[in-house]
């Protein structure tokens, strides 16, 4: 994708806290945005009235995906396990299916989705994922697994994609562009956490960074102790 301003670019999922972020990104870069969001959740964006343009829907919908994404030059996804109907697998295929030939695809998940086997997971964390993969599904309220499902669709496909992977996330000021590992369990993630402003800054920024195309980069903020004691107590650099 060129690095000139004036792209179009969508953002799927754009009216949560991640996908607004991303729309305030894109827009200060000069881009024109298509967000999709889930029709009682339009309001959220009134902060961008006249400035996006706005397509109600389910972001499963392959017909409401469709229509947001004809002529984009980028697609922005949040990718989302909410409910038991396959919601994050069944986004990321109607991106997959629907966007245009050619145009870059960065999507959001979480660290627990393994890109490979050199992913190393603590035993506390497979619990928490394996407990919050069996309660949120017994309680119908989410699929954490579907995730996963929709990320092995992306890397098995040959779209120009990246899954940028989050480590915990807070509030805050920017701190700049988070750094990243390919593998989970680097020591430079041990502090698990990230700006959610920033993890929006690393997808927007993804879109004209080639390296990163059919990467899974697992990011953490770039001013945390684990990052910086990577660096030598310096702000680490932006790549591994
Ligand atoms: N939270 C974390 O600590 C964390 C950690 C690592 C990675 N991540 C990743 O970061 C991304 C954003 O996560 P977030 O936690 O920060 O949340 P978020 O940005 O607030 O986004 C939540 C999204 O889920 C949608 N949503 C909520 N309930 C839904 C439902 N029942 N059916 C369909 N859609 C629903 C929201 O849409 P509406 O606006 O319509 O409600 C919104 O688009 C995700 O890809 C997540 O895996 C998050």
């Amino acid at each position: 994708m060129s690095t000139e301003r004036g792209r179009k670019i969508c953002v799927v999922g754009a009216s949560g806290k991640l996908g607004r972020y991303l729309v305030r990104h894109a827009l200060d870069r000069g881009h024109q945005v298509v967000g999709v969001c889930r029709e009682r959740s339009v309001g959220k964006l009134d902060a961008f009235a006249g400035r996006i343009t706005i397509v109600p829907g389910a972001t499963n919908d392959p017909e409401v995906i469709r229509r947001a994404v004809a002529g984009c030059d980028a697609v922005l996804t949040v990718l989302v396990p909410w409910g038991v109907r396959q919601y994050a697998s069944g986004t990321a295929r109607a991106v997959l299916d629907h966007a245009d030939p050619g145009a870059r695809l960065v999507f959001s998940c979480g660290w627990h989705v393994p890109r490979d086997e050199r992913d190393r997971y603590s035993w506390r964390f497979r619990v928490s994922v394996r407990v919050g993969t069996w309660v949120g599904r017994a309680l119908r309220v989410v699929e954490v697994d579907d995730q996963v499902a929709a990320a092995r669709r992306i890397f098995a496909s040959d779209r120009r994609w990246t899954v940028v992977r989050g480590s915990d996330l807070e509030e805050g000021a920017s701190q700049g562009l988070p750094v990243w590992s390919r593998h989970v369990g680097d020591p430079l993630l041990a502090s698990n956490r990230t700006r959610r402003v920033d993890y929006a800054l690393f997808m927007v920024e993804a879109l004209t960074d080639d390296t990163l195309v059919h990467e899974a980069p697992a990011i953490v903020g770039r001013l945390t102790p684990s990052a910086l004691a990577h660096a030598g107590g310096r702000p680490a650099p932006d790549r591994p």
